[in-house]
């Protein structure tokens, strides 16, 4: 795993997304894995910019995300489809269908195996970008996951309803449950691109660096088994 320290959270935008730029100008179909939450939303930002400048196309890139809530419509301002769309999906040259987002109108288990099938059809991914939750879950494989874990319906931890109660009115509109590409899945691809930035993410990260123990009660620790991993840091988060 490569720590990457960066000044702040422009400067992690900057530092990851340019892993990704040049991966897109080497690779014109490149797969990439895409996530949501606050982190990513610099790194997609700056994505758009160099797609504006002409300097990467994503018209044969193919994409697919981690997780979705369950109970939400897609067309919601609170969905992950729509964070997609209006962050990164709608702005650049993509074709919508080569996007993928998990999907599930209730905790039915065959929602699951049809991502499964999707990700087993597209195979190994260029970059996965993955953030990180205040309880060290990755997606939402929260505490107590395992590596073979495939798409699963989870229920959400008081802790991530409660970090995630920011982007609501009321902690009561907080989805209960997620559907969300698995530990093995999220680990099929070439590169994992790990950003935390910020305050909230100290407690987590001081835990993830203070031991090299994998714990499956810590899900973020992980991410040292993976061969290819980039963890971009900022300042704050860093700081003890
Ligand atoms: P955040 O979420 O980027 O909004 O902090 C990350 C996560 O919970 O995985």
């Amino acid at each position: 795993m490569k720590l990457i320290s960066c000044e702040n959270y422009d400067d992690l935008s900057k530092k990851a997304s340019d892993l990704i730029v040049e991966i897109i100008k080497n690779k014109k179909d490149a797969v990439l894995g895409l996530a949501t939450g606050s982190t990513p939303i610099g790194v997609y930002q700056n994505l758009v910019r160099e797609n504006e400048k002409g300097n990467i196309d994503f018209s044969n890139v193919r994409t697919v995300n981690l997780d979705e809530y369950i109970g939400i419509e897609k067309e919601n301002t609170q969905s992950y489809h729509y964070f997609m769309n209006f962050n990164l999906f709608d702005r650049i040259n993509i074709d919508k269908n080569n996007t993928h987002i998990p999907s599930a109108d209730s905790k039915d288990i065959n929602y699951c195996k049809e991502y499964d099938k999707l990700l087993d059809e597209i195979g190994m991914r260029d970059i996965q970008i993955l953030g990180i939750g205040p309880n060290g879950h990755l997606a939402f494989n929260e505490p107590a996951s395992s590596l073979n874990m495939r798409t699963s319906i989870i229920d959400l931890t008081e802790e991530t309803i409660n970090a995630n109660s920011r982007f609501f009115e009321t902690k009561d509109e907080v989805p209960k449950h997620a559907i969300s590409m698995g530990i093995s899945d999220i680990f099929n691809s070439k590169v994992l691109i790990v950003i935390a930035s910020g305050k909230n993410k100290k407690r987590a990260l001081r835990k993830f660096l203070d031991t090299d123990k994998i714990d499956p009660q810590f899900p973020v620790s992980f991410i040292r088994l993976h061969p290819n991993c980039y963890l971009f840091v900022d300042k704050e988060a860093l700081e003890s």
